[in-house]
This record gives C-alpha cells, structure tokens and sequence, in this order.
C-alpha cells in the first residue's frame, strides 16, 4: 500500500504558553487562572507550577533550532493573553507583545510557518475576579485581545486559531472543578459556552472586516461517542456525550443552532433558550479550517451519577501512561463524522500524541518505542482518511517538548523532546529521529 502523503501535507507540532514558557512573573505579565490555580495546594500534581516550565521565553531561540532539525513546515503555539495586555482589556504591553514579534520572525527565518492559538486555557485571573467566562464582558475584553494581536502580527501568522478545545476548558475548569478555575457549576457552565462561542465569533468577524492576512479557524477536541451497549438508555447516553462534547460546539460553528438534546436540559435552556438570532448570526461567521485534537474515543452507559445521566466506561486494552484508550481507527471516526455533518472543510489534526513512562537511560537517550507506535498506527488512519476524500490538510504531534500537563503537573510526558527539569536540557527522543525520518520522505514504513 502506498503511504505517501500529499506534497503540501503540513507536518508540525503543537505546544500552549502556559505549558512551555515560564517566566511566569514579571515582565509586565499579569496572573492567570493556571497561575492561581497551580499554586493553591491540592490543585496539581506534586505542587508543581508553571512558574518555569520549560523556560521557553528566554530559550525559544534554541526552541525553534530544534524544530528546524525536526523539520517541521508549521509550528502551533499559543499567545499567553496575561503577557500581552496590562490590564487584560484595553492596555496593550509592548513587552510582551515583543516576545512574540520576536518568535514569529525567528520561525519565519527558519521557513516555519506559525500558527498561533489565541486562548489555551489561560485567563488573566482579573477577568476571572469579574466573572470569568461566564460574564459577557469577558468576550468583549478577549476579541480587543485577538483584535490587538492580529494587528500586531499581522503578516507574520499563517493561520490563526480563537480557542483551544472550549469543551474542556469549560467543562474541566467550570463543571468538574479539576482544571482553572476550579468551580462546578452547569449553569456556569452553559454561560461560558456560549460566551466562549460569541467571543469567537465575534473575533472571525472583525478579522474579515478588517482585512486581517492569513486564515481563522478553532480548533475542538472531539472524540466518537458509542454506547456500552445496545440498549436504548446506552444509546442515548452516547448521543447525550455527542451532544455535549462535539455537537454543542460544532453546530453552533457550523449551523447556528444548539443541539436539541443540551436544550432538554434545564440549566442549558434556561441560558441557551432565549438567544437573539443575531447572536448565532455573529458565532457561525464562515470559518477557513477546523482543527481537531483528538486523543482517544468514549463509549459511555447510561448513569444517573453523570451530571448529564452519562459516564464512561473504561475499556480494557491498550492503554498510554494516562491511563487513555489507544484507540487510532476513532481517528478516523471523527474526520468521517465531520465529513458527513458539517462538510468538507479544510481538516487539521491540530493535537495528536501520547505520554508514556520514558526513561533517560545512562547515554542520556529515550527509546520512547511505544510513542513512535502510537503516532504511526494514528498517522496511518489519517492517511486513509485523506485517500477516502477527507480534506485533510496538516497533523501537529503534541507536543514539541515535555511540558506542564495542567493538573498532571510535569508527571506526564507527551514531547518529542524530553526536558531535563533540573537543567531546562532539551533531550530529542528516539520519537523526535522517527517523526524527523517521516517529514523528510513524507511517508512512514508499516
Ligand atoms: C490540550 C493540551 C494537553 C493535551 C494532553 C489537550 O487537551 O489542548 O494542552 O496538554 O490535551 O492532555
């Protein structure tokens, strides 16, 4: 079988500020709701912080010459928003702002496309004081955010992305309490999504109006939903997971509309019910590409125990060090699902990619051979799909480096490059030589 990619196939990598920059304080920079909520004890794993990460901000240099030994074409990182305004709504910091100038031009010497992410997760806490997401002002303040940014960048950004996966920011931060800022609330809940959703929208707005260069997209984490079983109460519950992980984000994008499962539910409709037309109008404003993260599948039984009578069931097989499922033909899944519902619109595997136990051996290498066989059997299903007629277009492995993995703290590893934590030495792993060997030839060996 032939495995050849397409010739303008976008090979990259992926990486967020909070998880890889560092230089946490200073600089002009205001905290964030990672900051805040990482140094509450209880939070994160082993206490850590992102207080230095991967010391990325003053490394970023070295950064983008491995990227170049990789020889990725695209590399997706994310602006932090507490770095580049001082007082998170109007006040533009020229210092941050420079940082940022300055990685783009690096990258652009060095013929690496950046695509930047405007909103990975973290909020400056001043707007979560005033409500967070959940307050309507908060969308207002992020597109003079993304309005300040595409001005400030403009020319230099390939493809620009508004947010990153709402579905678990919002869910993980306001409903399960696990993730920044910590609150379980549905009705929270339901007003950040369709804040999230009207801020991103109204952010692709004034990018058209203003004539911004370059292209807007989302990218959404989205995953196949099966019943354990099937009976009808597991049937319904993988529609009501659908409901709420893939379709409440993407019919809104894609059709204007909210599914009719999430409005059955109370608190949703009590927010969701009465929106003006003009609203949904500003959130399906035509978007240039979606990206997709994608890291395992769910199936799901129904429960009354899950907020929304669902909860999952672990499957027994392979699994990563995360405990997630290796499940690469949902990969597959999802593309076609897109295809199917909503069109064919330009496709990015905008994160895909995996944490296993590596181990620094006494040469100071790391035979991450389960890495390499994940992103293989993944890079397969995307091949088929591309040659099943999905537009395709890019893959971005998550992630460059080892990074701060949010409440996992720096105890998962995803990277193609291992980060020595005490040094801030940057370590390629056998995956980083494999992924390197496949761009080059632009096909992998079965
Ligand atoms: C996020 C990343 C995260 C990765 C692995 C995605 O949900 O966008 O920031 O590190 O998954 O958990």
């Amino acid at each position: 079988m032939n495995h050849n990619f397409p010739d303008d196939f976008i090979w990259g990598a992926a990486t967020a500020s909070f998880q890889i920059e560092g230089a946490a304080y200073g600089f002009g920079k205001l905290p964030s709701i990672w900051d805040t909520f990482s140094h509450t004890p209880g939070n994160v794993a082993n206490g850590d912080t992102g207080d230095f990460a991967c010391d990325h901000y003053n490394r970023f240099v070295q950064d983008i010459a491995i990227m170049k030994e990789l020889g990725i074409k695209a590399y997706r990182f994310s602006i932090s928003w507490p770095r580049v305004m001082k007082d998170a709504k109007n006040t533009p910091n020229p210092q941050g702002i420079e940082f940022y100038k300055n990685l783009t031009d690096e990258l652009i010497k060095n013929d690496i496309k950046p695509v930047a992410t405007l909103y990975h997760w973290d909020l400056p806490q001043i707007l979560q004081d005033e409500g967070g997401w959940a307050n309507k002002k908060t969308a207002e303040y992020f597109v003079n955010f993304a309005d300040l940014m595409f001005r400030e960048l403009d020319g230099r950004v390939y493809q620009w992305i508004t947010f990153n996966e709402p579905s678990v920011f919002i869910f993980l931060g306001n409903l399960d309490g696990v993730h920044a800022p910590g609150m379980k609330d549905i009705w929270t809940s339901a007003k950040c999504v369709h804040n999230v959703l009207w801020a991103h929208g109204s952010a692709v707005k004034i990018f058209r109006e203003k004539g911004y260069k370059g292209q807007i997209g989302i990218t959404l984490n989205l995953a196949p939903y099966e019943p354990a079983s099937s009976e009808i109460n597991d049937v319904m519950a993988a529609s009501t997971g659908d409901a709420q992980w893939n379709r409440l984000f993407l019919d809104p994008i894609f059709k204007g509309t909210y599914p009719e499962i999430i409005m059955n539910n109370p608190e949703f409709r009590k927010v969701l019910g009465t929106l003006d037309s003009h609203e949904m109008e500003v959130i399906s404003e035509k978007i240039d590409f979606l990206g997709i993260n994608y890291y395992f599948r769910n199936v799901v039984k129904y429960s009354q125990k899950g907020k929304l009578g669902f909860e999952s069931v672990k499957m027994d097989g392979e699994k990563t060090y995360f405990g997630w499922e290796v499940y690469p033909q949902g990969l597959y899944d999802i593309l076609r699902y897109i295809k199917e519902n909503y069109g064919n619109i330009p496709l990015y595997i905008t994160e895909n990619g995996a944490t296993y136990d590596d181990i620094l051996t006494s040469d100071r290498k790391i035979h991450d051979v389960q890495r390499i066989s994940y992103l293989k059997r993944h890079f397969e299903k995307a091949l088929r799909a591309i040659q099943d007629g999905i537009n395709l277009k890019g893959y971005y492995v998550w992630s460059l480096l080892d990074n701060f993995e949010w409440a996992e703290g720096y105890s998962k590893r995803f990277g193609l490059v291992y980060i020595d934590y005490n040094t801030f030495e940057r370590i390629p792993k056998d995956s980083f030589l494999w992924y390197k060997k496949v761009i080059e030839e632009n096909t992998f060996e079965v």
